[in-house]
């Protein structure tokens, strides 16, 4: 049997193969809500300019409830040989309403109802993420305003650098994730245009108002150009870009968990809730959600690249290719947010080792910068030869296998004899960090400063 939504000119139904690679209700089921949506305020804009009577609107819109609620309660049959969600929902309109149904598609084509439907999921996915953000900023700030004085070695290159603190740090990714929310925000505001009634790809006949439409839709304007309205994806790249550097955000903070967590640091203990143990090792307790959400970022950035690629070569307007900007994205973004979940549920319940951390910041020379600046601050010495005086003392500290503070005073003496003792009051990681006054710098009153504020701005939201 041909296609009953547009088999007219066609003898023959579809050979299995066709119909396999055709169907896309298999994931586009997905934007049920959006497409039921889509197609009321389509109905009621046509029955004001009297397209449609208001009779069969009624009709229309009540039938629509009602499938939705059949798919809401789990006893709508989705078919593959009515390809995808646009044509299932009105086949089964139509058996419920009879031939007003049919009305329904005036005006309007697959074209620009699936382009409305899917910036329609994208634009509420993009407002669940910015929530999960803000809820994981919250999170990291929460435990940085507990932890601002709490010193850990602060690394670059994975060596220790200089202390700094486990606030600091995490008020680190405050940062990030604040700049990730801006692009979602940022994205939603170009996305926010309705497709709906550029028709096939060149407008339509019809009376139509575009404005009511999008502005039922919760758009902020119609769409300039048909052509574009149906054409393009790029609402689509725009949030699976904005995810990808979220992702990536996520991955490196994921990352340091894992290490964090490993026995040779011991910086942080996961709960229970968010690891997991070894079928044989009876000893392990694994980091597995930290590893998952570093993992996730691979599929993220799949998502974006699938649909970079799939879109490149495709002329104006609509090619059936675009059908496979759907599966991907909904792979990417809620993936995405599962890993925001994850990761703020790591973040709220993880436990660091204060002292641990504290240890591992004295060790590895972590404050020659201190003994470098001293020299510069109290003796007078440019800082260049500050540095060089400084690494003599820690060849010396290397190679007696001590800490830099165990350095006795007439050695360094030895090196700069203007050195008194003074000069160990700032070789203690405390007094290193309570230094760093800078604007922005770690000193533990300053992150104390920068986790209220985000707090307070957080909350007032
Ligand atoms: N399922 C299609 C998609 O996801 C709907 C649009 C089909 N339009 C068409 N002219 N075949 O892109």
């Amino acid at each position: 049997m041909s296609n009953r939504m547009w088999g007219g000119r066609f003898a023959e139904g579809p050979d299995a193969i066709m119909e396999e690679i055709n169907a896309s209700i298999d994931y586009d089921r997905k934007l049920y809500r959006q497409d039921i949506e889509g197609s009321k305020a389509h109905v009621r804009m046509l029955a004001e300019r009297n397209i449609v009577s208001g009779e069969d609107a009624d009709k229309i819109a009540a039938g629509l409830d009602k499938v939705r609620a059949e798919i809401e309660a789990d006893t709508f049959t989705f078919s593959r040989a009515l390809e995808d969600i646009h044509m299932n929902v009105e086949s089964r309109l139509a058996e419920l309403i009879g031939p007003a149904a049919g009305r329904l598609h005036t005006a309007r084509s697959r074209n620009d109802q699936v382009a409305t439907d899917f910036r329609l999921w994208v634009r509420d996915t993009v407002d669940t993420l910015d929530g999960q953000l803000t809820e994981l900023m919250l999170a990291l700030a929460t435990r940085a305003e507990q932890h601002a004085g709490d010193i850990m070695p602060g690394f670059t290159h994975l060596q220790s650098a200089q202390p700094v603190t486990f606030g600091h740090h995490l008020m680190a990714y405050v940062e990030m994730f604040a700049r990730d929310r801006s692009r979602m925000r940022d994205a939603r505001v170009r996305m926010n245009e309705c497709p709906l009634g550029a028709a096939a790809l060149a407008g339509t006949s019809f009376p139509i108002d575009r404005h009511m439409t999008a502005a039922a839709l919760g758009f902020d304007r119609p769409s300039a150009n048909s052509l574009d309205a149906v054409s393009d994806r790029d609402f689509a790249i725009e949030a699976l870009a904005a995810a990808s550097i979220a992702a990536m955000h996520l991955s490196r903070l994921a990352e340091e968990i894992v290490i964090w967590c490993s026995a040779q640091f011991g910086f942080v203990k996961l709960s229970d809730k968010f690891s997991t143990g070894s079928s044989i090792m009876p000893q392990k307790k694994n980091p597995d959600a930290a590893e998952l959400v570093r993992a996730k970022t691979g599929r993220i950035y799949g998502g974006l690249t699938g649909l970079l690629v799939m879109m490149k070569g495709l002329p104006l307007t609509y090619s059936k290719d675009m059908q496979e900007d759907k599966e991907q994205a909904f792979d990417a973004l809620s993936n995405l947010s599962l890993a925001l979940a994850a990761m703020t549920g790591m973040v709220r319940d993880l436990t660091p080792d204060t002292k641990r951390m504290k240890k591992a910041a004295g060790s590895g020379y972590a404050t020659a910068t201190d003994l470098a600046d001293w020299l510069v601050r109290v003796l007078g010495l440019p800082f260049r030869e500050a540095h060089h005086v400084t690494g003599r003392i820690v060849a010396l500290a290397v190679e007696r296998g001590i800490e830099l503070h165990k350095v006795p005073l007439a050695d360094m003496q030895a090196v700069e004899p203007r050195i008194t003792d003074e000069i160990f009051s700032v070789l203690s990681v405390d007094k290193s960090v309570r230094s760093r006054v800078s604007y922005g710098g770690t000193a533990p009153a300053n992150v104390r400063k920068q986790a209220r504020r985000w707090l307070n701005a957080l909350k007032r939201e």
